[in-house]
């Protein structure tokens, strides 16, 4: 299993390494099953990167977690999952705040050893 990050600023590539996994950015060649660690562009949109990613890869997509910020975009707190859910029909693992704490990473370790 290889996780896979769309990651602008470096917060949600951090949460995909301390998961004990092969990582690598959504810009490279995938083969493999995955998890992908996404993020919010504005106002809880779907980053334009994680959607061609995704209807690129859908099969290959085991699952997503969605990095967000709520002090930042309180309302709009990670405002893309429902659109993924919703658009795309992925398996919804965990929403992160602020690129996630201890109980995060355990949660999403725990889903990748159910896979
Ligand atoms: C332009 C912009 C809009 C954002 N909008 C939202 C949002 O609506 N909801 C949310 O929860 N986070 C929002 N965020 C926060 C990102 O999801 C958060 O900063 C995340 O850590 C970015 O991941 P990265 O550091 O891996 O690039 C936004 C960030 C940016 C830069």
């Amino acid at each position: 299993m290889i996780i896979v990050y769309d990651s602008n600023t470096g917060v949600g590539k951090r949460f995909a390494e301390s998961l004990g996994y092969p990582t690598q950015s959504i810009k490279e060649k995938l083969d493999a099953p995955c998890i992908l660690i996404t993020r919010n562009a504005g106002a809880g949109k779907i980053p334009w990167s994680t959607k061609s990613f995704i209807k690129k890869h859908q099969g290959l997509i085991k699952g997503f977690v969605n990095n967000g910020d709520s002090i930042k975009h309180g309302k709009t707190y990670c405002g893309a999952t429902p659109l993924i859910i919703e658009k795309y029909g992925l398996v919804h693992i965990r929403n992160i705040d602020q690129g996630g704490n201890d109980e995060d990473i355990q949660a999403v370790q725990e889903f990748l050893e159910s896979c």
